[in-house]
């Protein structure tokens, strides 16, 4: 495929790192501090997975939803290839509907910098079998692509079967069906209890959408250009930093408080608002 026949390109970052643009939304895959960075500070360190792989036992699942150039799951595909024999395997479920990102990763002048590097050569050709078979595997990582529509891909999930889940999707702008109540609702239904999720968004729609849906919410650490991020958690004894009264506050005076599936009426407002109000992590300890 030539590089114009490919729906991504690759662009460089004010601070010299180069990541992939979809070219009709515009959007940039890790546009704050860069790939490597992001899949790190956002997505690999804040999930703890080189701990909850030592704790041993059954195969952690983590659902990458919004595969991309791979970055997010190569980075976790590392941290599993490290660890030792006793650890628990890891699985990861990558969830995308456009191989773009991924074929223009794998070029030889791109995937240094998306982290599919071909010096060691496993990276790549594990992220080069799953674009091609749709799978990879070796003793401790087994890597599966779930190609099409994520909200139909969702649907097919057996209810209690994500440890860890990467919500790397393009913005609301661009994607307002899968920013809402509802896809968060099932999203909570397909993870076990003890799961964790992580997004580089930390506006107030996203995470009042997430407590609606059933998780607790807390802040996650800066990054590039943002303040924050968000880690959301199946129990609030799982969060570091849990949203609180403050942030309640700035819920109940925002212009945008809620996802795009609640009703734009003061009664719905209302209701939305008293149920997160409601949500445990809000209660008096
Ligand atoms: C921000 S990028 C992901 C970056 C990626 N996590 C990485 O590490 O490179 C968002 C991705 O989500 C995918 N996507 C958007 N809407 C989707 C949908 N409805 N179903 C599946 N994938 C979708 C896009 O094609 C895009 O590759």
């Amino acid at each position: 495929m030539s590089e114009h026949e490919n729906g991504c390109e690759v662009v460089t970052l004010p601070n010299g790192l180069r990541a992939i643009r979809e070219r009709a939304c515009g959007e940039v895959m890790h546009p704050g501090s860069g790939p490597l960075m992001e899949a790190e500070s956002v997505y690999v360190t804040p999930s703890r997975m080189a701990a909850r792989m030592g704790e041993g036992g059954d195969p952690l699942v983590l659902f990458d939803v919004g595969l991309g150039a791979a970055t997010n799951a190569i980075t976790a595909w590392q941290v599993s290839e490290a660890q030792g024999p006793t650890a628990r395997r890891l699985e990861i479920v990558s969830f995308e509907h456009d191989l773009d990102a991924l074929r223009l990763a794998l070029e030889p002048e791109n995937a240094d910098a998306l982290g599919l590097t071909q010096s060691g050569a496993n990276a790549w050709a594990a992220a080069r079998s799953l674009l091609e078979h749709g799978r990879h595997e070796t003793p401790r990582t087994l890597w599966r692509l779930c190609l099409g529509d994520f909200r139909a891909s969702l649907a097919e999930v057996p209810d209690g079967s994500a440890d860890v889940v990467f919500w790397d999707l393009f913005s609301p702008r661009t994607a307002p069906a899968l920013w809402t109540v509802t896809m968060f609702q099932a999203l909570r239904r397909a993870c076990r209890e003890g799961a964790s999720l992580h997004t580089y968004s930390a506006s107030t729609s996203t995470r009042s959408g997430l407590l609606l849906g059933g998780f607790a919410v807390g802040v996650g650490e800066r990054t590039g250009d943002r303040d924050e991020t968000t880690i959301a958690a199946t129990r609030p004894e799982d969060l570091a930093r849990p949203l609180g009264a403050s942030w309640l506050g700035r819920l109940a005076r925002s212009s945008v408080p809620f996802p795009n599936d609640v009703p734009k009426d003061p009664a719905a407002w209302a209701e939305a608002l008293a149920r997160v109000q409601g949500c445990p992590q809000f209660r008096e300890r």
